[in-house]
């Protein structure tokens, strides 16, 4: 497909892909790495799709140099990945073990051979697993725990690093892994699970100053966001709707960014907050956007679609239920193609937090298209659509005046996609879980085109 001239962002803008560490790299047993939560999740027999785990995935420990290559060919600048704690610190705690450490080093020196900076992210959800054990993200020690292990990365690496991510989609693991358990460490916590979120940030405030105290600078974080967007514009729906849309977005950045919790949340949380939320909203550098689609939220009929939420089964009793979006197409993860819902969450940020809104980054977009191999060729043509309509809404955006300065695509490679297994495919570049060969898609070609117009 031939790009046209308007889908150019004009020199400076930087163009990424980003990773994670369980989801690419395997050699899970190597190198002293220890177990991280993600293992054990993965070893619970039901919990992952097709039994699948992270084990081999797509052995990046041992192809990092081939897929360096695979980005230098792409024509980015910035490679977004993340450091896997339990390679650098087993157990959670004391020194790093060296060759987990040597591992990052032979990636971030390999990177900076090929003309692409490094944007590490600290936290993917991979938790040490003996730290989980000691309470994990329920407990306000992690937060030492990980204001010691970001000091350790920065003094280490801060000298070849010129961008730093401190945790990733805290929504996430709080939702996913505390509240409904579908994710690792499983537990199913409900509204319990919120002092998860209170210390993900705390440990997220107390990382900037660490990493800034080892040398490190350009800092953020990768938070995910969605518009909100009621089932109905009924009194009920519209109020569930509110809730949800403070749960999954302004609960992780208006501490952040404002330093306060959304009205009613301060009351819930654990510890000292008021000073708590002096250290979350440590000024940051820049902030990170993860978009994927909107949401429909609707009040409780009890007969939640699971096609809205990824094919969970959600306890009852919570006050909102998703619902699928009706009237887009979809990706094969069933996920709306919405592109100017893109525009519409960066403008509302913008309007929210207004001269306190840090230059933003877009740290993951992207889709799950599974098309296969045809005699060696993959024509991934929805993803080319996808990213086309999602480039020109953030150009539109950009264009209104946001200030939006790179865009990270999610994912280089076909990776494991947590709950659901290898079964979604979000890469530019197929994987052959079998042979691990790698397969450049159409789509890795139409990128390297919008990228080369600067
Ligand atoms: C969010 C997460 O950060 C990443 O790990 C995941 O694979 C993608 N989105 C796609 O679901």
């Amino acid at each position: 497909m031939r790009v046209t001239a308007d889908l150019s962002f004009g020199p400076g803008f930087r163009w990424g892909v980003s990773t994670s560490a369980y989801q690419i790299e395997g050699a899970v047993a190597e190198g002293g790495r220890g177990p991280s939560t993600w293992d054990t999740f993965c070893a619970e027999p039901g919990r992952i799709m097709n039994g699948d785990t992270g084990e081999i995935a797509c052995d990046h420990y041992h192809r990092y140099a081939e897929d360096v290559a695979l980005m230098r060919e792409l024509g980015v600048d910035t490679y977004r990945f993340s450091f896997s704690w339990s390679r650098i610190q087993p157990s959670g705690i004391g020194p790093a073990v060296a060759s987990g450490m040597d591992f990052y080093d032979r990636l971030i020196d390999t990177l900076l051979g090929a003309g692409i900076q490094p944007a590490p992210t600290l936290f993917h959800w991979d938790t040490p697993q003996p730290l989980e054990d000691a309470g994990g993200w329920l407990s306000r020690d992690i937060c030492d725990r990980f204001a010691e292990y970001a000091l350790m990365l920065a003094e280490r690496f801060a000298d070849r690093v010129p961008m730093w991510i401190t945790i990733n989609e805290p929504m996430v693991l709080t939702l996913m892994g505390y509240s409904l358990g579908a994710h690792a460490p499983g537990k199913q916590l409900l509204f319990d699970a919120l002092p998860v979120a209170h210390h993900q940030l705390l440990a997220h405030g107390r990382a900037v100053q660490a990493l800034r105290a080892g040398g490190a600078s350009y800092i953020g974080i990768a938070s995910n966001h969605a518009p909100t967007w009621p089932a109905s514009d009924s009194v009920e729906d519209t109020e569930a709707a509110g809730l949800y849309d403070n749960l999954i977005n302004w609960l992780f950045a208006d501490p952040v960014l404002l330093g306060s919790y959304p009205a009613g949340f301060e009351a819930a949380m654990p510890g000292p907050v008021a000073d708590d939320l002096a250290v979350i909203s440590t000024p940051l550098d820049w902030f990170g956007i993860n978009h994927y689609s909107p949401v429909s939220v609707g009040a409780t009929t009890g007969q939640a679609d699971t096609a809205a939420t990824d094919g969970i089964l959600l306890p009852p009793g919570l006050p909102f239920e998703p619902r699928q979006l009706t009237g887009y197409p979809t990706t094969d993860f069933g996920w709306p193609v919405v592109p100017a819902a893109f525009g519409e969450i960066l403008r509302t940020f913008k309007d929210r937090y207004g001269d306190r809104l840090p230059p933003l980054y877009i740290t993951e977009n992207g889709c799950a298209i599974n098309d296969e191999p045809v005699d060696g060729v993959v024509t991934d043509q929805r993803r080319i659509d996808y990213l086309d309509g999602y480039l020109r809404a953030l150009k539109e955006a950009i264009d209104d005046g946001i200030d939006v300065r790179g865009y990270f695509q999610w994912s280089l490679l076909d990776n494991f996609e947590w709950a659901a297994g290898y079964s979604q495919r979000f890469g530019l570049v197929h994987v052959d879980f079998e042979t691990l060969e790698r397969t450049p898609k159409a789509s890795y070609h139409w990128f390297r085109d919008v990228i080369g117009r600067g």
